[in-house]
C-alpha cells in the first residue's frame, strides 16, 4: 500500500444557518485503501462526502485529490479529476433501460453523440455484468428490484473509473448475501487501487470490509483506528452503538380478543402477469405485536399497501370485524390503521413540525400536544429541527419523523415496514424501548415487515415468513432460528 494519501480532507467545516453539519474535520485516504465513517444519524457523514464530490461547498477548510486542491470545484469538475459518488438513494433515469443508464454516465454530456459506438455499448455491457446487472440490461428502473436499483448506481459511479469512490449506505435494505455481493464489488476496487470512503450502519459488514475507521458525533471527529478499536471506543458505544435488544414474547394465547383484530384471508395480487400475493392468510390480535420476515421482493410491502388500501386485491381484509375492501385509503387510516411506508413519503417542502402537524390533524389540540410532547422526548432531533425543511434532514432523521408522523396519528395497528432502513444502532435501541412503552401502555397492535430480522425477532409476539409472495412459515420468535432462519432468509 501506498503511503502518499489520495485524498486529504483539512479542517473542513460546514454550516447551514446556525447548524454546523461539519466542524473543523481532518482525514486522509490512501490509494488501495477503504476507510469506514460511522456515527449517528445527522452527525455529518453525508454532508463530509457531498463537500468532497463538490455538491455542497465548505464553508471553510480545504480538500487536495493528489495534492491538487478540489474543495471550491463544481462536482463535473471534481468528477473529471476522478471521485465518483454512489448516493444514499437511488436515482435512476426511469425512461431510460439499464443499459442506457450506463452509458449515460459512462459519456461527458459534449459526447452524448457517441451513443451508439460499438465501443461505448460494450463497455457499458462489461459494466452490467460487472455488477451483476447482466440479465436486466434491456430493463427499465421501475421494474428492477431494489438491491438492483442499487448495482445501478454503483455501476453508474465506476463508469468513469474513478480512483476516489464515495459509497453512502449500500448495504441498507440489503439481504445479507445482497450485503456480501456489495462488499466483494467494493473489494475489488481495493485490488485494483482505488481509494474507497463508506458510510453505512451495518456495523459488522462495514467492519469486515474496510482498513480503517473514522467515527463522527455532531460534525466531529471523535475517534479513529482498526475497525476493532473504534467500536470498542467508550464515546463510540455510548453514542453510536447503543446497547443490546432485549424484549420478550407474549403466548398467542395471552391475547383476549377471540376474532383477531386485524384477519387477512386469502389475499391475492397480482401485477400484471406477476403474481405479488398468493393465498396470504394472517391475523394480528388488539395489542399483538407481529412481525412479517422476509428478502427483498417478497411481497410484503405490497401485503402492508394491500391492508392500507393503495393496492387492488382478491380475498378478505377485516379490521374490527368489518371489511376494509371498498374503503379509501384516508378512510383506513381513520379507523386507526396506519402505515409507515418503506419509501417515507414525507412532505419534502414543508418544515418537521408541519409534518408532524399533519399526522396530528383528526386529534383534538390537547391530545395533540401531549402526542407531540411524547415524539419529541423519544426522538429529541425532533424538537430541535421544528421549523427544518423534511428534505433537508439526514436519512436517518427522515426515517424517524415519517415514524413519528405515523405514531401522531395514535394508530390502533401501527404497520412499519422497514423501518430500520438507515437508523444509527443507538437509534434502534430508541425505536426498541418505545414500542416496548408502547406495548406497556397501550392496546396498540403493530405490523412489522423486515428482512433484518435482528431487529424483527425480539418485537415480536409472532411471527410469519413471506417467501416468493406466499406465507411459508408462522410461530414465536423463539423457534424461527431452529425453523425457518435456514431455509427462508
Ligand atoms: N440544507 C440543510 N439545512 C439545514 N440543515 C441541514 C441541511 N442539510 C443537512 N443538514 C443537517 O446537517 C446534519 C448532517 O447531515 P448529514 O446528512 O451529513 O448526516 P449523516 O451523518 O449522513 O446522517 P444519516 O446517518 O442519518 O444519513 C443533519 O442534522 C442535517 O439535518
Ligand atoms: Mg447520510
Amino acid at each position: 500500500m501506498s503511503t502518499q494519501p489520495m485524498l486529504e480532507v483539512s479542517g473542513v467545516t460546514k454550516r447551514y444557518g446556525g447548524l454546523v453539519a461539519v466542524k473543523d474535520l481532518s482525514f486522509s485516504i490512501r490509494p488501495g485503501e477503504i476507510l469506514g465513517l460511522i456515527g449517528p444519524n445527522g452527525s455529518g457523514k453525508s454532508t463530509a462526502m457531498k463537500m468532497i464530490m463538490g455538491v455542497e461547498k465548505p464553508t471553510s477548510g480545504r480538500i487536495t485529490l493528489d495534492g491538487a486542491q478540489i474543495s471550491g470545484l463544481p462536482s463535473h469538475k471534481v468528477a473529471r479529476r476522478g471521485v465518483g459518488l454512489v448516493f444514499q438513494h437511488s436515482r435512476p433515469l426511469n425512461r431510460q433501460t439499464v443499459l442506457e443508464n450506463i452509458k449515460v454516465a459512462l459519456l461527458p454530456d459534449s459526447l452524448i453523440r457517441l451513443f451508439a459506438d460499438p465501443e461505448v455499448d460494450g463497455k457499458a455491457r462489461a459494466i452490467a455484468e460487472r455488477v451483476g446487472l447482466g440479465h436486466v440490461m434491456e430493463r427499465r428502473p421501475p421494474t428492477l428490484a431494489f438491491a438492483d436499483l442499487r448495482r445501478l448506481e454503483l455501476a453508474k459511479a465506476i463508469a468513469r473509473h474513478p480512483k476516489l469512490v464515495l459509497v453512502d449506505e449500500p448495504f441498507a435494505g440489503l439481504t445479507a448475501s445482497e450485503v456480501g455481493q456489495f462488499s466483494e464489488l467494493i473489494r475489488e476496487f481495493r485490488t485494483e487501487g482505488r481509494a474507497v470512503l463508506l458510510v453505512d450502519h451495518n456495523v459488522k459488514s462495514v467492519a469486515a470490509l474496510v482498513d480503517r475507521v473514522l467515527a463522527m458525533y455532531l460534525g466531529e471527529w471523535i475517534a479513529e483506528g482498526s475497525a476493532a478499536q473504534v467500536m470498542a471506543d467508550p464515546t463510540v458505544r455510548r453514542v453510536y452503538l447503543g446497547g443490546a435488544l432485549t424484549t420478550v414474547a407474549r403466548p398467542e394465547s395471552s391475547f383476549k380478543d377471540v376474532n383477531a383484530a386485524l384477519q387477512v384471508e386469502n389475499v391475492e395480487v397480482l401485477y400484471g402477469k406477476a403474481q405479488a400475493l398468493q393465498g396470504v392468510s394472517l391475523h394480528v390480535h388488539e395489542g399483538e405485536f407481529v412481525s412479517v420476515v422476509g428478502l427483498n421482493g417478497a411481497g410484503k410491502t405490497t401485503l402492508f399497501n394491500a391492508i392500507s388500501g393503495l393496492t387492488p386485491y382478491s380475498g378478505a381484509i377485516r379490521w374490527a370485524g368489518a371489511p376494509l375492501r371498498d374503503l379509501s385509503a384516508a378512510a383506513i387510516a381513520r379507523l386507526g390503521v396506519v402505515q409507515c411506508p418503506e419509501t417515507r413519503e414525507l412532505f419534502g417542502d414543508m418544515s418537521v413540525r408541519e409534518n408532524l402537524d399533519l399526522g396530528g390533524h383528526l386529534l383534538g389540540g390537547q391530545e395533540r400536544s401531549e402526542r407531540l410532547e411524547w415524539l419529541f422526548d423519544l426522538f429529541p432531533i425532533l424538537r430541535s429541527r421544528q421549523s427544518q425543511i423534511a428534505r433537508t434532514l439526514s436519512g436517518g432523521e427522515q426515517q424517524m419523523l415519517a415514524i413519528a408522523r405515523a405514531l401522531m396519528m395514535k394508530p390502533k395497528l401501527l404497520i412499519l415496514d422497514e423501518p430500520t432502513l438507515g437508523l444509527a444502532p443507538v437509534i434502534l435501541e430508541t425505536l426498541s424501548k418505545a414500542l416496548e412503552r408502547l406495548r406497556a401502555t397501550t392496546s396498540i397492535s403493530v405490523l412489522l415487515g423486515e428482512q433484518n430480522v435482528t431487529f424483527a425477532l425480539p418485537h415480536a409476539d409472532r411471527v410469519y415468513v413471506l417467501d416468493h409472495a406466499r406465507i411459508a412459515w408462522e410461530g414465536p420468535p423463539g423457534r424461527f432460528e431452529a425453523e425457518a432462519a435456514a431455509t427462508y432468509l
